[in-house]
């Protein structure tokens, strides 16, 4: 009798065990708004990663939203001008806090054709 309950025990912990890494998998699979495309034109894609940003890059929510970007895909609106201003992605794209927007080197850290 001991003996079955003890079982029984360990198979409840191992269910649960394994019912939360299932979900903290499915979580992890999409950070905060997911990949976001932007299709410029007159310039190859820009895929934003939610993912790097805050799992590897430790950006907040709040660091982006909504003091930058709306939690709402839409265009941005961001001209070429824009690009090394303090604007948008040059918030944190200056060269300082993170690569910058304005050598050409830069350009296809960003914009890949795709
Ligand atoms: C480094 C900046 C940054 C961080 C940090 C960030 N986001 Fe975003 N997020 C964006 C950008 C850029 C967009 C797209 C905005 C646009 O299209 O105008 C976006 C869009 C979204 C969207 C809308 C997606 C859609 O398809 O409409 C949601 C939801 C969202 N973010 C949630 C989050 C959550 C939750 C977190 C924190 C876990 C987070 N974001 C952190 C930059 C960021
Ligand atoms: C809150 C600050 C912040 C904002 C805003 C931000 N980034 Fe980043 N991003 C970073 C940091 C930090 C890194 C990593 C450091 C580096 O690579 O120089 C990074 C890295 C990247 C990378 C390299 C690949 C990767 O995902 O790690 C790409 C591409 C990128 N960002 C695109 C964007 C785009 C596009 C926007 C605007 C829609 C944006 N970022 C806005 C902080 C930011
Ligand atoms: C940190 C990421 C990042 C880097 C680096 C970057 N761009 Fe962009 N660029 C973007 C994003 C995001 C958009 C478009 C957003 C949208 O569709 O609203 C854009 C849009 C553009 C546009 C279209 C502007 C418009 O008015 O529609 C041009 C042209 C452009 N980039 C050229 C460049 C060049 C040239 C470089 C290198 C000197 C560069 N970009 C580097 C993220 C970047």
């Amino acid at each position: 009798m001991r003996n079955r309950a003890w079982k029984v025990a360990v198979v409840a912990v191992s269910i649960s065990c394994f019912a939360i890494l299932g979900i903290a998998f499915a979580q992890a699979k999409k950070v905060g708004g997911g990949d976001i495309k932007f299709t410029p034109k007159g310039a190859d894609p820009v895929v934003f990663s939610h993912e790097t940003h805050v799992s590897q890059h430790k950006a907040k929510c709040t660091d982006c939203h909504t003091k930058i970007f709306p939690m709402k895909k839409q265009d941005l609106k961001m001209t070429k001008e824009a690009h090394g201003q303090d604007k948008h992605c040059g918030v944190c794209h200056n060269g300082k806090k993170a690569f910058g927007q304005t050598t050409d080197a830069d350009c296809a850290k960003c914009h890949k054709k795709g």
